[in-house]
This record gives C-alpha cells, sequence and structure tokens, in this order.
C-alpha cells in the first residue's frame, strides 16, 4: 500500500498543477472562476484521472492525451459533486473538507459552476492530441458515460429511489449508472489514447465495472462507518435521507463482502496484462480500503 500511496501521490500533484494551469490560461468573470476553483482546487482523490494515466502506461500510450482526457473526467464529476450536494438533490453541507460550492457561492453559482465544468471538459476533449476518429471516439465515450445513458441517469434514478424499497438489481444498476459509468469512461479512455487488442478493451472494461462497483459499495459503507474529518464530508446523510444504498439493502457486513468480492474480480480480469498491471491490481486495494 506504501508503493501505491506514494504513486497516487505524484501523480495527483500533477494532476493538480494542470488543473491551476488550465484555470489561470482562460479569461473567466471572476466571481464563477472563484466558484470553479473553489471545488476543482480543493483536493479530491482524482482517482478517475490517475486511472486514465494508469491505463494509458500501461498501454503504452500518448500521456499527453490522456492527462487532457482524464482531467476533462475530473471536471465533469467534480460538476457532478457540485450538484450533487445542491439542496434539490442530496442537500451536503461538506465537501472535499469544505463547505459546499452552493453554501459559499449561492445555488445559482453553484449551478453555473457545475454547467461550466461540464462543458469546459468537452472543449478540453476536442483539444486531445489523437487522430481524429480516436478524438470522436473519446468524446462520444465520456459524453454516454456523463449523461442520460450514464452519470446523469444514475442521479435522476438515485433521487427516485428515496424512501422506497429497492430491489439489488435496481441499486446495481444506481450504482453502475451513476459511478460506474465514469470510472468506465476514465479507463477506457486511458486506452483510447493507446493501442489495444480486442481481449485486452474487453479485460479493462470487466476492471472498470468491477472497480466502480467497488468504489460505490465502499462509499456507501463509509457513510455508515466512515469518519466525516477523514471523509471531507458528513456521514450519516444516506440514512438520513433513505437512500438505496448497500448497507441499507444488506447490512454492513454482507456489503463488505460484495466489496471484496468486487475487488478481487477487478484484480482476476487484469490476468492477460500479468505484472505490467501491477499499479491498476494495487489501485483496487487502495479503493477497498480507503477511509477519505
Ligand atoms: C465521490 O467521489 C462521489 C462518488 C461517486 C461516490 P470521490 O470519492 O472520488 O470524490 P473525490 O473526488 O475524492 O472528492
Ligand atoms: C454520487 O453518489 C455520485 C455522483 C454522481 C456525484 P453519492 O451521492 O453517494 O456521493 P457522495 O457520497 O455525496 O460523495
Ligand atoms: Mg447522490
Ligand atoms: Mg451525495
Ligand atoms: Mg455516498
Amino acid at each position: 500500500m506504501q508503493d501505491i500511496e506514494a504513486l497516487l501521490q505524484d501523480y495527483r500533484r500533477d494532476i493538480d498543477c494542470y488543473l491551476e494551469e488550465l484555470l489561470e490560461a482562460q479569461q473567466i468573470y471572476s466571481e464563477l472562476k472563484e466558484a470553479l476553483s473553489y471545488s476543482l482546487l480543493s483536493g479530491g482523490k482524482r482517482i478517475r484521472p490517475i486511472l486514465t494515466l494508469l491505463t494509458c502506461q500501461l498501454l503504452e500510450g500518448n500521456q499527453g492525451a490522456a492527462r487532457r482526457a482524464g482531467t476533462a473526467l475530473e471536471y465533469i464529476h467534480t460538476y457532478s459533486l457540485i450538484h450533487d450536494d445542491l439542496p434539490a438533490m442530496d442537500d451536503d453541507d461538506f465537501r472535499r473538507g469544505q463547505r459546499s460550492n452552493h453554501l459559499v457561492f449561492g445555488e445559482g453559482m453553484a449551478i453555473l459552476a457545475g454547467d461550466a465544468l461540464l462543458t469546459q471538459a468537452f472543449q478540453l476533449l476536442v483539444e486531445v492530441d489523437l487522430p481524429a476518429e480516436k478524438r470522436c471516439r473519446l468524446v462520444n465515450l465520456i459524453a454516454e458515460s456523463a449523461g442520460v445513458q450514464g452519470m446523469v441517469a444514475g442521479q435522476a434514478m438515485d433521487l427516485r429511489a428515496e424512501n422506497r424499497e429497492v430491489e439489488l438489481a435496481e441499486l446495481q444498476q444506481i450504482h453502475r449508472k451513476k459511478t460506474g459509468a465514469l470510472f468506465r469512461a476514465a479507463i477506457l479512455s486511458g486506452a483510447l489514447c493507446s493501442d489495444y487488442s480486442q481481449e485486452e478493451w474487453q479485460a479493462l472494461e470487466t476492471y472498470a465495472e468491477k472497480l466502480g462497483l467497488t468504489f460505490q459499495i465502499v462509499d456507501d459503507l463509509l457513510d455508515v462507518v466512515g469518519d466525516c474529518s477523514e471523509l471531507g464530508k458528513e456521514v450519516g446523510q444516506d440514512f438520513r435521507r433513505g437512500k438505496a444504498t448497500y448497507p441499507a439493502l444488506l447490512g454492513l457486513e454482507e456489503s463488505r463482502r460484495r466489496a471484496e468480492k468486487a475487488a478481487s474480480q477487478a484484480k482476476e480480469s487484469l490476468a492477460i496484462f500479468a505484472e505490467r498491471a501491477g499499479s491498476l491490481r494495487e489501485l483496487v486495494d487502495f479503493v477497498l480500503e480507503r477511509s477519505s
């Protein structure tokens, strides 16, 4: 775990610098810029861009392109967090160790900051240094994963699953869409910045599905057993809002067991890469054992 922690720290530093550079490079209406910087530059594990970079490295692809694609995904992820915290959605007061965006800048500006991040993400993608055909596939993959087939659909389903009984199949669908879709996009974006075989693509798809599921089960668990100051967000909120979560449906022990199972399936799916996939494998354990 120590190795992966150090590696993650290096990647995070690189991504944070790049995010700052990108913000500085543009003239943005000052309060909007403050609202964007407030959420974008306030930490965050940067797991999605790191996944893009690690996948690209595994396939010996174009790291510059992967950095840009991964950053676009971090923009989309950050927008999803700002909107997720709004009173009309999860109504959360803390995010990334500070007050939620809307509590500092007002709901209107928070909504617009999210809009801006989503739009900027696609502008970044249009400028990714890849052949046109690959670039189009990348834009399509990310649009599909973020929008009505992916994260936005999952968020809609999550809202409508509040305070009612939900079957496991529906819960899995919510998690696959609201969280899994962006994980899939992050990992496959790394592949699109590289050359890959059909088998490699399929292995990465399975890896993404299992890792995304592990991640969201652990997120659900941390809402029950986690520590607010480590997490940088409030705990107990899912129960308060009657959210459909793994612990609510299956209890803590069974949820943990399912997270562990998904994690080992994620690692197994990397078999064809042998020892070259060491970092992606270690990242699974990091996701499973994380406390923040
Ligand atoms: C939180 O994601 C939202 C979920 C999909 C559960 P992260 O836990 O990756 O949030 P940051 O980016 O580290 O703040
Ligand atoms: C959020 O899931 C998924 C998103 C698309 C943002 P959660 O609502 O569980 O995320 P947290 O717990 O607020 O970070
Ligand atoms: Mg939510
Ligand atoms: Mg939430
Ligand atoms: Mg949560």
